[in-house]
This record gives structure tokens, C-alpha cells and sequence, in this order.
């Protein structure tokens, strides 16, 4: 369905569990967060309750995001109801891929279509130092179970930091021309613990263009500014949240991991679908596509959600 602005909503992120096993410096505390009570969670059916009434009011495809949507105790479960749904023509994951190697061929077989990894960095040590618990060798052992389960066109999402990894963006982009991969590059987006950071953190991704000048322009495709190095089998994204806002053509809503029906990654505006059943809840996230935030303020101030990315999923 269309929301008050005009644009079509087809596309539901839905975040499984705000826990992970990675502490991202930009994203989570050191400590992590404090675990909230089972109850104030979705639970499994919730999830997939929340699932089929989304499809019901035209959502076509649904991605699981986290925290780490893989930590999430019956996420396969989760996976198989809403693959389940008749009218739901994807279901996407977005992973930090430290347990794909266990998980990539059930979450094949319970019906996933495909997979986001996230990847910051190529280098070990870089890798652990942001990720404060993850090591890149389970990551890369993930990749390589994702590809074996079938998983052929991945995406692998890598958030631009000045001064962390924009020295390895060539290394990224490099992978494409042996692996039908996209390389995405993402803007720092200034929430949660990296509000309070450095101005030269924050890179434009069009900086990539400039230091990658063989890089050639094919289409846009969803938020993703798309590129092809010449002969490469795979493709590079940008992706600017930032300097370059994409909300007038925005076709998602969100629903966070306590079960709040999110507009706009960042609004501070939400509707609680927790408890919610039936016509009730379909009414609620009709209301919620209806009002759809027409855009975000980043290019003025930070974010107004006082939530933190793990609790959104992006
Ligand atoms: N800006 C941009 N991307 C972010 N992510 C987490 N926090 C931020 C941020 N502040 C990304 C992760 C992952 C996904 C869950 O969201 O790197 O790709
Ligand atoms: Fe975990 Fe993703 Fe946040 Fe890193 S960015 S701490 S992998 S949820």
C-alpha cells in the first residue's frame, strides 16, 4: 500500500533480538546492553504473526536484521512460518556471519532467499579491534558455507569509518572481479555510540569514486547507487544515507526487536504492535505505512531516535 507522501511500502525490516555476539564500536556499548525481559520481546509466532499481517497490507519482502538475527533462539522456526506466508516473494537475512558456518545450510533449507554479511574489514586484527569480539576466520568460514549452501549472490555491507577502513576500500571493491558478489559501502550514520564521534569519521561515500576512478555506473537499485569494475563479475553499491537521502524514495518500515512499528530508521515516532492480534494489529500497521515519516533531519542533526542501531537492525 502507499503511504501519505505516495510511495508504495512493500519492503518490512524486522529486527529478531537486539543481542549479538559482536560489540561493534559504533553500534554497541563495551559492555553490550542490558538483556531485557522475555516478555517484552516478540516471540517467535509474534514474529511471524507480525510477518503475515505486514503481507496482508501489500509487504512483499522481509528482511530479518538484529542485533545478530543468528543468536536469536528459533530463528529457524521464525524463518520457515514466514516463508510460509503465500504473497511474500523474499525473505532476506542480514548477518554479521559469524555463524553462518553452522547455519547457512538450515537457513537454506527453512527457506531463505538471501544473504547480507556484514564486513567492515579484510585485516584480522583490524576486524577483532572493531568488532571488540569477532573473529574475521569465522566470518570468512561463513562466507565460504553460504556459497556451499547455495547462497550465490551475496552482499556483503561495509560501513565507511575516515580513518578505520577507508584505506581498503580497493581491497573490497577488488573482490568483485573474481565473485558475482556487490560490495556495499555505507555511510556512518551518526546514532547510538558513533553520535558523539569525530567529524572525519564520517566519510561521503563518494569519496569511493573519486579514489576508484575505473569504477562505471550501471542502474539504481533500491537504495544503492550501483557500479561495475570493467570485466568484474560482481558489483559495487553506494549507499548515503547521509549526504545523499533516498527517503523520497523509501519503501520500508520497520519493526524493532520490543515490537515497535517503525516509519523512519529515525523518528522517534512509533506504534507498539506487542499484544496486538488479528484486525487490531493489521489496523495499526496500516496506520503506521499511512504515516510514514516524509524524511529524515541527519544533513541537520543527528538522529531523534534514542535507540540504538542494535535494537533497529538497520
Ligand atoms: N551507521 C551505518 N550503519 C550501521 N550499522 C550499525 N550501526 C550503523 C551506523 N551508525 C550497520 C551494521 C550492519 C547493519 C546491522 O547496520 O554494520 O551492516
Ligand atoms: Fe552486532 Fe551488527 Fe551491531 Fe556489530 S553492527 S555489534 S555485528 S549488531
Amino acid at each position: 500500500m502507499k503511504d501519505l507522501c505516495g510511495r508504495t511500502v512493500d519492503y518490512l525490516r524486522l529486527s529478531v533480538t537486539d543481542l549479538c555476539n559482536f560489540r561493534c564500536r559504533y553500534c554497541m556499548p563495551e559492555d553490550g546492553i542490558c538483556k531485557r525481559k522475555h516478555q517484552e520481546m516478540l516471540s517467535v509466532e509474534d514474529c511471524i504473526e507480525i510477518g503475515r499481517a505486514a503481507v496482508h497490507c501489500g509487504v512483499r519482502k522481509i528482511r530479518l536484521t538484529g542485533g545478530e538475527p543468528l543468536v536469536r533462539r528459533g530463528i529457524l522456526e521464525i524463518c520457515r512460518g514466514l516463508r510460509a506466508i503465500p504473497d511474500l516473494q523474499e525473505l532476506c537475512l542480514t548477518t554479521n556471519g559469524s555463524l553462518l558456518p553452522e547455519l547457512a545450510q538450515p537457513l537454506r533449507d527453512a527457506g531463505v532467499d538471501r544473504l547480507n554479511i556484514s564486513l567492515d574489514t579484510l585485516r584480522p586484527e583490524r576486524f577483532e579491534q572493531m568488532t571488540r569480539r569477532g573473529m574475521f576466520e569465522d566470518v570468512w568460514r561463513g562466507v565460504a558455507a553460504a556459497q556451499a549452501a547455495g547462497f550465490t549472490n551475496l552482499k556483503f555491507d561495509t560501513v565507511l569509518v575516515g580513518g578505520f577502513n577507508d584505506d581498503e576500500v580497493s581491497d573490497l571493491i577488488a573482490l568483485t572481479m573474481d565473485h558475482p558478489w556487490e560490495m556495499r559501502f555505507i555511510e556512518l550514520m551518526p546514532m547510538g555510540p558513533c553520535a558523539s564521534w569525530d567529524k572525519s569519521c564520517f566519510r561521503s561515500v563518494n569519496t569511493i569514486l573519486q579514489g576508484n576512478p575505473a569504477l562505471q555506473p550501471l542502474d539504481t537499485q533500491g537504495v544503492a547507487r550501483r557500479y561495475r569494475l570493467p570485466g568484474a563479475q560482481g558489483t559495487v553499491g553506494l549507499i548515503s544515507p547521509v549526504s545523499h537521502d533516498f527517503c523520497d524514495g523509501c519503501s520500508r518500515i520497520r519493526v524493532t526487536s520490543d515490537g515497535s512499528l517503525k516509519g523512519c530508521l529515525h523518528a522517534r515516532e512509533e506504534i507498539s504492535l506487542r499484544g496486538l492480534h488479528g484486525e487490531t494489529l493489521e489496523n495499526a500497521i496500516r496506520h503506521g505505512i499511512l504515516h510514514k515519516p516524509q524524511r529524515h533531519h541527519l544533513t541537520e542533526r543527528p538522529s531523534d531516535t534514542p535507540r540504538n542501531m542494535n535494537q533497529i537492525g538497520g
